[in-house]
C-alpha cells in the first residue's frame, strides 16, 4: 500500500466519469457552465487501465463520482469491470439519483457496494431552487429502487443559508425516525469561481446541530466520536437510522486523509482543497508503461498535501466541485 510523507496510507481513489450533469446545483457550478469535449475525457480502455494499475499499487476502494456519474455511457459495464480488477474490495458511487429508478438494480447486479444519493430538500421548490431545474419526485423514485435493490441508504444534504437550513433539514433529519438510514450535513466547501456565494452562505455543523436539537430533541453521538468515512454521527431519540456530519471547514479531517482523487479528464488530484494535480493523461496518451505510470503515481502520492487551507482563506480556484466529484 502506498504512503505519503506524513505516513497516511492513501487506498481509497474516487473516480470522477464524467464532469457533466444532469442538474446544475447552486452550490456546486456556475450556471453558465461549460464542459469538456468527451475527447478530452478518460475512455473505458483508459480509465481501467488506470483503475488496474490503482489496484495494484494498493487501492482497494473505488467510489464513482461525477458530475453525475450515471450519466457516463456504459456507467454499468465499467461498475462491471472495476469489481473484476484484483484487489478491489469495494465499488461505492456518489449520485444524485434522478436515474437511479431504472439504475439502481443494474447497477447492484453490476457489483455495485454502496451508493450516496444527494437530496439537500423535501420540498419540490427548495429542491428546484437548489438544483436550477431538478424535480425531486424523481430523487425519491431513485431512493426507493436503490433500497429495493438492497443498498444501504445514505443520503447527501449540501446546507447552504437561508434556502434549506432551517425547516428542511429538520425535516430530511425525521426521515432518521422512520428509516434505517443516514442522512449526511455536509458544510459547503468554497471552489472556484463561485467561492463568494459559498463562503457567505455557509453553516458550521455547530449551528445547524443547535437548529436541529432545538427541533428534534437533543443528538446522541455514536461510536465514541469515531469518524465513518468522513461523517460524525448522532442519533435522535429513538431514531432508526443515524445522522451524519461531514465539517470539513469547521472540522477538517485531514490527518486520517486516505484518498486521492481521478478526475474525468485524468489528472491526479491530491487533495479535494487544493489545486494541485498530477496529469496523468498525458503520460498514458504519450505512451508510458505501467511501471512509468505506478512511479509518476507513487511520486505524487508521496507529496500529498498535509491539509487543507481555508483557515489560511486559501481556496483552490482552478475547478469548481463538478469537475472534480466531491
Ligand atoms: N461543498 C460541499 N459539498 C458539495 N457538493 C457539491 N458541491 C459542494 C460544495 N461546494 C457535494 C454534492 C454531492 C457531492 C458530489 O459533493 O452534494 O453530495
Ligand atoms: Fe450535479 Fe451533484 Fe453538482 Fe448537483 S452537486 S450539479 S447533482 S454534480
Amino acid at each position: 500500500m502506498i504512503q505519503d510523507q506524513y505516513g497516511r496510507s492513501i487506498h481509497y481513489l474516487r473516480i470522477s466519469l464524467t464532469d457533466q450533469c444532469n442538474l446544475r446545483c447552486v452550490y456546486c457550478m456556475p450556471e453558465d457552465m461549460s464542459f469538456r469535449p468527451s475527447s478530452a475525457l478518460l475512455q473505458d480502455r483508459e480509465l481501467i487501465r488506470l483503475a488496474r494499475i490503482f489496484a495494484e499499487l494498493g487501492f482497494d476502494k473505488f467510489r464513482l463520482t461525477g458530475g453525475e456519474p450515471t450519466i457516463r455511457h456504459n456507467v454499468t459495464e465499467l461498475v462491471q469491470q472495476l469489481a473484476a480488477l484484483p484487489g478491489v474490495r469495494e465499488i461505492a458511487m456518489t449520485t444524485n439519483g434522478i436515474l437511479l429508478k431504472h439504475l439502481a438494480q443494474p447497477l447492484a447486479d453490476a457489483g455495485l457496494h454502496r451508493l450516496n444519493i444527494s437530496i439537500d430538500s423535501l420540498n419540490p421548490k427548495t429542491f428546484r431552487r437548489l438544483t436550477r431545474w431538478g424535480n425531486v419526485d424523481d430523487v425519491l423514485a431513485g431512493i426507493n429502487a436503490a433500497e429495493a435493490a438492497g443498498f444501504p441508504i445514505k443520503l447527501n444534504t449540501v446546507v447552504v443559508r437561508d434556502v434549506n437550513d432551517k425547516e428542511d433539514i429538520v425535516q430530511l433529519a425525521r426521515l432518521t425516525l422512520d428509516h434505517p438510514w443516514q442522512v449526511r450535513f455536509i458544510e459547503m466547501m468554497p471552489l472556484g469561481r463561485i467561492s463568494d456565494f459559498q463562503l457567505s452562505h455557509i453553516v458550521t455543523e455547530d449551528e445547524l446541530r443547535a437548529n436541529i436539537e432545538a427541533a428534534l430533541g437533543p443528538l446522541t453521538l455514536q461510536n465514541e466520536g469515531q469518524l465513518d468515512g468522513e461523517a460524525r454521527i448522532f442519533k435522535l431519540k429513538g431514531a432508526k437510522g443515524a445522522l451524519g456530519f461531514i465539517s470539513s471547514v469547521t472540522k477538517p479531517f485531514c490527518a486520517a486523509c486516505n484518498r486521492a482523487r481521478l478526475t474525468a479528464d485524468g489528472k491526479l488530484r491530491l487533495c479535494l482543497l487544493r489545486d494541485k494535480e498530477m496529469d496523468l493523461m498525458s503520460l498514458l496518451r504519450g505512451g508510458a508503461t505501467d511501471e512509468e505510470l505506478k512511479a509518476h503515481i507513487e511520486k505524487s502520492i508521496w507529496y500529498k498535501p498535509w491539509g487543507h487551507g481555508l483557515a489560511e482563506r486559501a481556496y483552490p480556484t482552478h475547478r469548481v466541485m463538478s469537475e472534480i466529484g466531491g
